[in-house]
């Protein structure tokens, strides 16, 4: 089964100077269980590809399925959707509340829907993530950059998601980190059976990482790179 198709995906914003196309028709189907790169240089669009498909931008159009169900622009996703489909950004620090501790930064989406024995859920999640539980005591400032985001990798596997979006997940790291990271990434997607759908501009990145990819330019995919192609990449 395919975890998400996306055909003729658009995207326009509008400037000063009229309307800008950040997306130009874009399509591609990732296979459940995959791992999928979008690669290409900053401001080829990827990002954008990646909010419309974690919901973040609603303003597109085209046509989208994500875990057999259809997206639809200008709504909202709805029920199993919004936990079974998690984002992970660039910088981990921009994106943990500043003033509270990892046990509330990670129990808090569980708080929300009523779970029970979350300070244990908070701890084994801590543990899979390569992290001690011994953290959950502290605030993201008194982290590591890559401690903050095992973090936030961790805050989107506690929802228990089955598509988890890369937005460029290593590239506010010291070279030194990122390959933890991802060999942590690895590890976490045959543990939770998840796909993957990671963007980076680092083709290095992609190629050591991805079963396929979309070489994308300029709000379009002009390639997609099978498993020989992405070797000669890493
Ligand atoms: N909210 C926005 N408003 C206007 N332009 C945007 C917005 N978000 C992105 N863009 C523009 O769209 C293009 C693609 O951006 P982005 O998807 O972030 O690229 P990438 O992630 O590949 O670097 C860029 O030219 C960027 O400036
Ligand atoms: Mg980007």
């Amino acid at each position: 089964m395919m975890a998400l198709t996306v055909a003729n995906l658009r995207v326009d914003f509008a400037g000063k100077g009229g309307t800008f196309s950040a997306v130009r028709g874009v399509d591609f189907a990732v296979a459940e269980g995959e791992t999928f790169g979008l690669v290409g240089p900053s401001g080829c669009g990827k990002s954008t590809v990646l909010r419309v498909l974690a919901g973040l931008n609603r303003t597109w159009s085209g046509q989208i399925t994500a875990l057999g169900q259809t997206l639809v622009p200008g709504q909202a996703m709805t029920g199993t959707l919004r936990s079974a489909v998690q984002m992970v950004f660039q910088d981990p620090y921009a994106s943990l509340h500043p003033r509270h501790r990892v046990a509330r930064i990670l129990g808090e989406p569980l708080v929300v829907r009523r779970e029970t024995a979350i300070p244990d859920k908070v701890a084994d999640i801590l543990v899979q993530v390569g992290l001690s539980p011994a953290l959950a005591l502290r605030y993201p400032h008194q982290l590591s950059g890559g401690q903050r985001q095992r973090i936030a990798i961790a805050r989107a596997l506690l929802l228990k998601p089955r598509l988890l979006l890369l937005d460029e997940p290593t590239s506010a790291l010291d070279t030194s980190v990122q390959a933890g990271i991802l060999n942590l990434l690895v590890d976490l997607k045959q543990r939770f059976g998840m796909t993957l759908v990671l963007v980076s501009h680092d083709p290095g990145v992609i190629g050591h990482m991805c079963e396929r990819a979309a070489q994308m330019a300029a709000g379009r995919i002009e390639d997609i790179l099978d498993r020989s192609a992405l070797a000669a990449l890493a």
